[in-house]
């Protein structure tokens, strides 16, 4: 479904960010492209921008009623979304529960470990420089947040993963880490924003116990696991009817 939308102001490698008649609104367009490793792997993936959509309305709702400030205002259709516009800070904000990707190539950490405490890794979002990890002086020395925005980045994602981490428990799934972007509304408000997909999260499905096999996040497409599409369907199913 197309919606009447203004000027495309952005486009990324998942999402079309279109200007609405309202200076304070955007819409967002989910795609179904699909890219791994800084762009370098590439596909099309039928139905994943309607599944992403879907999911993130669903991940952004619950994190509005629990009182946390999302950019989210409303899904207008299986592929559209009605958000505030928010000017994005340039960091990838991950938490991780549970060792994997990145931090055990890096660390001597196994893949599986549970982490003693959440661990917030900051990384710096420029495609060019392959989006390094950062740490908190080299982010106030750049000028892309004061200590106090970096302080109140790391409160929010730290209640977004508690208040996550239980809700997927709900649907039999293990919230391993995920990635949020925030932003600045027009009125100078910090934001959760972009999306909460299986496109920037990790999620093991705990009924299964195969390491590949309980993979249900778009691990699937990095790894070439096939079954993309399948597993987000099967993660929306289960989350979609979970009062919460
Ligand atoms: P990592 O283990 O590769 O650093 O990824 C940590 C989390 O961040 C994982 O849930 C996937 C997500 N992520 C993104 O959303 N975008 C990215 O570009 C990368 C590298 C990871
Ligand atoms: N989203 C990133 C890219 O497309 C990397 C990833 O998710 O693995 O390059």
């Amino acid at each position: 479904m197309k919606l009447d939308h203004g000027l495309l102001l952005y486009e990324g490698k998942a999402k079309r960010v279109f200007s609405t008649n309202n200076t304070e609104e955007v819409l967002v367009e989910f795609k179904d492209d699909a890219t791994a490793f800084n762009a370098q792997k590439r596909a099309q993936i039928e139905g994943k921008g309607r599944l992403n959509c879907l999911i993130t309305g669903k991940i952004f709702k619950i994190l509005s009623k629990r009182g946390l400030p999302t950019h989210f205002l409303n899904t207008e259709s299986d592929t559209w979304m009605l958000v505030q516009k928010v000017n994005i800070i340039p960091l990838e904000i991950v938490v991780r529960n549970i060792a994997s990707g990145s931090l055990c190539r890096e660390t001597p950490l196994r893949p599986g470990k549970e982490l003693s405490a959440p661990l917030i890794d900051l990384y710096y979002k420029d495609d060019k420089l392959g989006d390094p990890l950062i740490t908190d002086q080299r982010i106030e020395i750049l000028g892309l947040a004061s200590s106090e925005i970096i302080y109140e980045i790391k409160e929010l994602a730290l209640k977004t993963n508690s208040i996550l981490r239980e809700f997927f428990l709900k649907a039999g799934i293990l919230l391993v880490d995920f990635k949020l972007e925030m932003g600045f509304n027009l009125k100078g408000k910090l934001l959760i924003a972009d999306e909460f997909s299986p496109d920037n999260c990790r999620l093991w499905d705990l009924n299964v116990d195969d390491s590949t096999q309980k993979i249900m996040d778009k691990d699937r497409f990095r790894l070439d696991l096939g079954g993309v599409l399948d597993s987000y369907e099967e993660i929306y199913r289960r989350i979609k009817d979970i009062a919460f």
